[in-house]
């Protein structure tokens, strides 16, 4: 062999070589690829990520009530939720304090994720923290009591004729008590709808807790869905015959509107739990 065809047969081994080891990264790194592919197929999705995707299909934007086998689903992954889903413990300081500072408590809260069609919030109420009687107009509401103890209070209004319930004179609106009790966790989720299930709820923490609010469409100034406030009062008398048929029989109270109290305080947190991605 020459010198020439040696230098060739060398130069050819070397390029071989080249492509195979070409061949080989290109093999290694599909095979990586495939392998990454897999183990994020067998990735659990948190709780979290579960709710939100449920929430996705169930929440179809303002004007809209999800239908039975949607609350139910969405029902199904909240009952079975827990505090560490969200980054929660009752180690945490905020749930052991026995008393709260001197003044109204403060609550806290923080939002997971909001967008046009829902919101999750998580609500911090230490100890006799209130949220008065408020209003969720056109909304579809789950609340799941994480941690703690808390009374729920809800209101739906009585449909009476227009001239008997809602004269511009009047300031007083009649309305049905649809929930009074507490509420300890762990329990299953509450839900109210724009006009029945208690849509004019408050809150009042028995112990320190935390609730999650998921609720379809969120609060928007804009669209007509402002929050308004209310105060309960004792309702004397009772419905007359036609209307108590109607709405059967049961506690009743006039709420009145009123402007937002001033002592209620609501600080916004950072939400520092298992993170969402959106779809
Ligand atoms: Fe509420």
């Amino acid at each position: 062999m020459t010198k020439a065809e040696s230098s060739f047969v060398d130069e050819e081994r070397d390029t071989l070589r080249h492509v195979e080891k070409i061949i080989r990264k290109k093999c290694c790194r599909k095979r990586k690829k495939r392998c990454r592919k897999r183990a994020k197929r067998h990735v659990p999705l948190t709780v979290v990520q579960k709710l939100y995707n449920v929430c996705r299909q169930v929440f179809k934007g303002p004007g809209t009530v999800p239908p039975p086998e949607d609350v139910q689903k969405l029902q199904l992954i909240l009952d079975k939720m827990k505090p560490e889903d969200v980054g929660l413990s009752s180690d945490l300081l905020f749930f052991k304090a026995k008393s709260v500072a001197k003044g109204t408590p403060r609550i806290t809260c923080t939002t997971i994720y909001k967008c046009e069609d829902f919101s999750l919030c998580i609500f911090f109420l230490p100890s006799s923290g209130v949220i008065p009687l408020h209003n969720h107009p056109g909304m579809t509401v789950f609340s799941k009591l994480l941690l703690g103890s808390m009374h729920i209070k809800a209101y739906d209004w009585v449909d009476l004729a227009e001239s008997d319930n809602s004269a511009p004179s009047s300031q007083l609106r009649l309305a049905r008590l649809e929930m009074d009790q507490v509420f300890t966790a762990p329990c299953n989720a509450s839900i109210l709808y724009p006009s029945a299930g208690g849509n004019i709820h408050a809150f009042t923490a028995v112990t320190p807790c935390a609730v999650l609010d998921v609720f379809g469409p969120p609060y928007s100034k804009d669209d007509g869905r402002d929050c308004t406030y209310y105060r309960d009062l004792p309702c004397s008398g009772s419905l007359d015959g036609a209307h108590e048929a109607k709405e059967g029989s049961g506690s009743y109270a006039l709420l009145e509107e009123i402007v937002m109290p001033k002592d209620l305080k609501m600080d916004p947190v950072e939400y520092r739990g298992p993170q969402i991605v959106e779809s």
